[in-house]
């Protein structure tokens, strides 16, 4: 019925298209001219009211991330006063919305339908930063295609992510929705999730139009504190937090978010610098940019003017579309009676908005991805439940093995205690709106799955999850309510014990909760919630050995855990599959090959912390107490573990470096080799990472930078030879005229297993 509906309708959008001279078979075989003659066909025929129209993007269905929320969506949309909506899903509504798009307004123009998927759609697979610490860029960008596959079954053509966001600073609650600190990684990331979900032609049903974000540097907010203030050097910006975005749009990224937060001083959603000459002259973005959430109308509190003036500002300075707070709806009309914008700006974001629309297809078929036969088909498959456990198990760390307890074997009395043991809701992480917790495998459940009857697994809950009624209050202010245990603190910390002692071994599955990280959940306090770490210590105490599963949306601070845990595996925040997926990781079905992506500091003085930091004039060398030198009294510099640092059941050495050439001159290349064997027990595998130094500069450089790395495969004593080839684009920098650019010298390059862990060689290399 509905299909017919949608055939009938897409017939009738064909035709209107025919009607205004374009063919819409000729369309879908986009040429730049053929969309240029489009659009400009179809905005001869608007009003200045349906040209504001298109550039205001409304939310429907609950407020998801701010108080306000669009009202009268019906009526906006027949009077054609609405580009796009977002925050819902599902044929139903979205169909029914595009029918009145399509029948009831006057140009019959198709509306964008987007949502925030951020880690998977319906199957949720680990949340970004544990996705990162995969290494593995075939495993992210099949995540991003089965998202995209799935999202669209259900009408979105349309997604908020990637969130390239560089972070260095744990406090920040979003640090679990990017990549971590490393902007060449991040690069990577952002260029396999951007073809994952855009499958290299927007057209097809399948696929759907990233949204980068958040432009820019949004990671850099000072203290880590939520929405706060970012002010950073050109160099560093450019360096270090830029390169993600640029990835991005080299990749062909359809569509652009504007951030929060102020760069140079002026807020990212009006900042001309930004949006104008970065993004679209230096860069050649050729998308559209739209705000975040009511960011706009949040100018005014930026101290940027009232409505009408933040909102021409914000238009001057390259934004297309409005998100929520309707103020180019409400003032550009008024804006251009009273020449404080032109019709030219006015046309160039409408313009941008409707490109995109054609760039999806949505002028040959507005009804593309709205298909209740396939929406049928957008639930959890089993192939994708099996790819998300892969995936997951990919994504976890292991921080810590003392004396090979892990992998553990599969019999004897194994004590399941904690919070998280026993739990859905937490298994998904930050940012999941399709995802249905009941469906994801707790970890109990998982470890059943994967031991059957062979071991005896006891279970005790041990602790909420909190005490703090502060964080309570704050961490669950949304939607699910925490599964509270009403006992009493000790009461349940003397059963964990008594559990325990029956046990052979100790599996302590603890953490932050899912809502602890995310958008507006930044911490000062970065240790497991204290009610936890109390029953860490009676579990301790009783001296069985223990493996703590950690979940956490950030880097951790973990000495105490550090010291007196036995093993600790790292899992984040899963997704669906999670209990299966951890399951198999400590019963050793799957060798962890993880490694993380932002560095873990020992305690939270240390932040932002990160390994591609400076020298400084009186560099501390981590060997003992000394006067006058960049360090703290309290505490040593250097992190608990390190980017680029996670264990394997196995062991890998390496051997020297070999460079096949150590002087050389102009656009000459190298290879840099090592040998990598697996000394230990098991097959596994590594990530071989190429970190370079340049000590001599006409700048302060970083102490080193990655540049490449290499994923193997090694079974017990099997010997690889590992090459890089390295060219000069390899030593390239920003330096202090923002020139990129690299200078002749001496250049150090290290291989080895993360960040603080490589061999060296030296060479000359001459201009
Ligand atoms: C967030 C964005 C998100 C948007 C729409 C904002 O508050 O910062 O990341 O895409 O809401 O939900």
């Amino acid at each position: 019925m509905k299909t017919c509906l949608s055939i009938k309708v897409a017939a009738f959008a064909a035709a209107f298209f025919i009607l205004i001279g374009i063919n819409s078979e000729a369309q879908t075989k986009s040429s730049d001219a053929k969309m240029d003659a489009f659009v400009s066909g179809l905005m001869s025929k608007m009003t200045i009211d349906e040209k504001i129209g298109q550039l205001n993007l409304v939310v429907s269905g609950p407020a998801l991330t701010g108080s306000t929320v669009n009202t009268g969506v019906a009526e906006k949309l027949k009077k054609g006063e609405i580009g796009g909506i977002f925050g819902v899903y599902g044929t139903n509504f979205i169909g029914k919305a595009q029918d009145i798009a399509m029948k009831q307004s006057r140009l019959h123009i198709p509306l964008k339908f987007g949502l925030d998927v951020i880690h998977g759609h319906r199957t949720i697979f680990p949340i970004p930063l544990g996705m990162s610490a995969t290494w593995d860029m075939g495993l992210i960008q099949r995540s991003a295609r089965v998202a995209a596959t799935e999202a669209t079954g259900e009408g979105i053509n349309w997604v908020f992510s990637p969130m390239v966001d560089i972070a260095r600073d744990p406090r920040w609650g979003r640090i679990s929705e990017g990549n971590g600190e490393d902007p060449w990684l991040g690069s990577q990331i952002a260029k396999a999730m951007v073809k994952g979900y855009q499958n290299g032609d927007m057209t097809k049903s399948d696929a759907v139009m990233a949204c980068v974000k958040h432009f820019a540097l949004y990671g850099g907010a000072e203290a880590g504190r939520e929405y706060n203030t970012v002010d950073m050097s050109l160099i560093k910006m450019y360096q270090d937090y830029l390169p993600p975005y640029k990835a991005a749009v080299d990749a062909g990224a359809g569509s652009f978010m504007s951030s929060f937060n102020t760069i140079n001083g002026v807020p990212a959603t009006a900042n001309h610098w930004l949006l104008t000459d970065l993004l679209r002259k230096q860069w050649g973005f050729k998308g559209f940019v739209v705000s975040d959430y009511t960011a706009v109308n949040e100018l005014s509190n930026h101290g940027l003017g009232d409505l009408q003036t933040v909102s021409a500002l914000a238009l001057k300075a390259g934004l297309d579309m409005d998100m929520v707070g309707e103020g180019f709806l409400a003032t550009l009309k008024k804006s251009l009676k009273e020449g404080k914008v032109t019709q030219a700006e006015i046309d160039l974001a409408c313009r941008r908005v409707l490109e995109a629309k054609y760039k999806l297809g949505l002028f040959a078929d507005p009804y593309k991805s709205i298909n209740p036969d396939v929406e049928k088909k957008a639930e959890l498959t089993d192939e994708n439940r099996k790819f998300a456990r892969e995936v997951a198990e990919h994504s976890f760390v292991l921080l810590k093995n003392k004396g090979q307890i892990l992998p553990l074997k599969k019999s004897g009395t194994i004590a399941l205690i904690g919070p998280l043991a026993d739990n859905h809701s937490e298994m998904l992480g930050t940012w999941v709106i399709a995802g249905d917790p009941k469906k994801s495998v707790s970890v109990i459940d998982g470890i059943k799955n994967v031991v059957g009857s062979n071991a005896n697994i006891l279970y005790a809950r041990g602790s909420n999850i909190t005490d703090d009624s502060l964080l309570n209050a704050r961490a669950w202010f949304f939607g699910m309510r925490q599964e509270r245990d009403k006992r009493p603190a000790q009461e349940m910390i003397d059963e964990a014990v008594a559990t325990a002692q029956k046990a052979d071994v100790v599996v302590a599955v603890v953490g932050e909760s899912a809502n602890m990280s995310g958008e507006s959940a930044s911490r000062s306090d970065i240790n497991i919630p204290e009610t936890q770490r109390t029953l860490l210590k009676a579990l301790a105490k009783t001296g069985k050995p223990i493996v703590m599963v950690l979940f956490n949306g950030r880097p951790l601070t973990l000495p105490w855990e550090d010291e007196h845990m036995d093993a600790i595996l790292d899992v984040w925040a899963p997704g669906t599959e999670a209990g299966n997926a951890i399951a198999d990781v400590l019963f050793g079905n799957y060798n962890p090959s993880g490694k993380i992506t932002a560095t873990f500091p020992r305690s939270v003085g240390q932040v932002p912390i990160y390994y591609a930091h400076k020298n400084t004039g009186r560099p501390f060398d981590d060997k003992g107490a000394a006067k006058f030198k960049s360090d703290y009294i309290d505490i040593a510099n250097s992190p608990l573990y390190p980017f680029g640092y996670g264990l394997s059941y196995t062991t890998f050495s390496y051997g020297d470096v070999k460079l096949s050439k150590t002087r050389l001159k102009g656009d000459e290349t190298l290879t840099a080799t090592v040998m990598v064997t697996n000394t230990g027990k098991y097959a596994g595998e590594e990530t071989v990472q190429l970190y370079i130094s340049d000590p001599v500069a006409s700048i302060s450089r970083s102490v080193e930078e990655l540049k490449d790395f290499k994923k193997i495969t090694l079974q017990p004593g099997e010997q690889k030879e590992v090459s890089f080839r390295i060219t000069t684009a390899d030593l390239k920098f920003y330096n202090a005229n923002l020139k990129y650019d690299w200078e002749p010298g001496e250049f150090i390059v290290r291989i080895g297993t993360n960040s603080s862990d490589t061999h060296s060689a030296a060479l000359q290399w001459k201009k």
